[in-house]
């Protein structure tokens, strides 16, 4: 009886040691579940658990449902959240500008031109610049080419200027909607619906999934396919939490990754395909595609914030966007 017992209880603190062994990873982000972020996260927790057979648990709060943006970065580097996702432009106000290379409008024609940067040499380079800020970036994942959106139809560069804009926290974001005679309005992206409910702005720009997402369509009147510029994550950790992971569960995670990473850049173009056909059948927003010369004066227009911002973010950097884009501003 005695011994039963006593088997009994070492079976129990057994139990207990198993379970407190299991690391919880809490990874943060602030768009929907049906987005490339989100479907990307969920799928990177699940591979997390295989490959790690239970021992590190991925927790994934989407929506802002645990942090708003303009608040997640602190708390990740403050250990409070161990991953995020952040957008690109993200990491400009963090202090590391070479990320605001990414805001240039029209800077990318397509993903192809994109990938030779986030998938080679210059991406890496620029996520190695996020450890002293205690950060470890992982991976580029994909979302895609913004649109804009107004309550009034958007096809010359005129049909900007007067109209608030929201804009995510970016010097070259605010440079592309003045380039236009367009109002910047920083805001996080959690209060974007209201704003534009209330009028507080006018309009938005964001990827196609994003907009749905979050239901803009009911708010905004028309949708005006421009992919004027590209709006894509990276995949960040607290550099001191990762680090102290042991070696085989970082590198199964590292594999989770990897493969979390392959299939986020194959559904980021499905999702929005998706999400157009949605805002579409909603018949709450007229979609409209601008003609070749209605993009091309949009693009034209939008030149000066190459030369403008050229500096705050680094010719180097920029210069390395372009050999790899073939874009000059100077030629338009
Ligand atoms: C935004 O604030 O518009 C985006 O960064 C949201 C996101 O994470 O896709």
């Amino acid at each position: 009886m005695k011994i039963s017992r006593l088997f009994l209880g070492l079976l129990v603190s057994c139990a207990a040691l198993s379970a407190s062994a299991q690391t919880i990873i809490k990874f943060s982000h602030v768009v929907a579940v049906d987005t490339p972020k989100g479907q990307a996260a969920l799928f990177f927790a699940k591979r997390a658990g295989e490959l790690t057979k239970g021992k590190v648990k991925v927790e994934v709060y989407a929506n802002s449902s645990l942090y708003k943006d303009g608040e997640e970065m602190s708390a990740l580097q403050m250990g409070s959240v161990q991953m995020l996702a952040p957008s690109l432009a993200k990491f400009g106000p963090l202090g590391v500008k070479e990320f605001e290379a990414f805001d240039f409008p029209f800077i990318f024609d397509d993903t192809a031109e994109l990938h030779k940067i986030t998938m080679g040499p210059v991406g890496a380079a620029m996520l190695a610049k996020l450890e002293p800020k205690g950060i470890k970036g992982l991976a580029y994942w994909d979302n895609g080419f913004k649109s804009f959106s107004a309550n009034t139809p958007l096809k010359m560069p005129a049909d900007y200027k007067g109209k608030k804009f929201r804009i995510q926290s970016s010097k070259v974001l605010e440079e592309q909607i003045r380039s236009v005679g367009g109002i910047p309005q920083v805001m996080a992206f959690s209060e974007v619906y209201q704003a534009l409910q209330t009028g507080v702005v006018d309009g938005t720009e964001n990827p196609i999934s994003n907009f749905y997402t979050q239901k803009m369509h009911e708010v905004q009147k028309y949708l005006s396919i421009t992919n004027h510029g590209y709006l894509g994550y990276a995949v960040i950790a607290n550099k001191k939490f990762w680090d102290s992971l042991p070696a085989d569960v970082r590198s199964q995670l590292e594999q989770a990754m990897k493969e979390a990473t392959v299939y986020a850049n194959q559904i980021a173009q499905e999702e929005n395909d998706k999400s157009l056909a949605g805002v579409k059948a909603s018949g709450k927003t007229t979609v409209y595609v601008p003609s070749k010369e209605e993009r091309f004066a949009l693009k034209k227009a939008m030149a000066s914030v190459h030369i403008k911002m050229a500096d705050r973010v680094g010719k180097e950097t920029l210069q390395e966007f372009y050999k790899a884009t073939g874009f000059d501003p100077t030629k338009l």
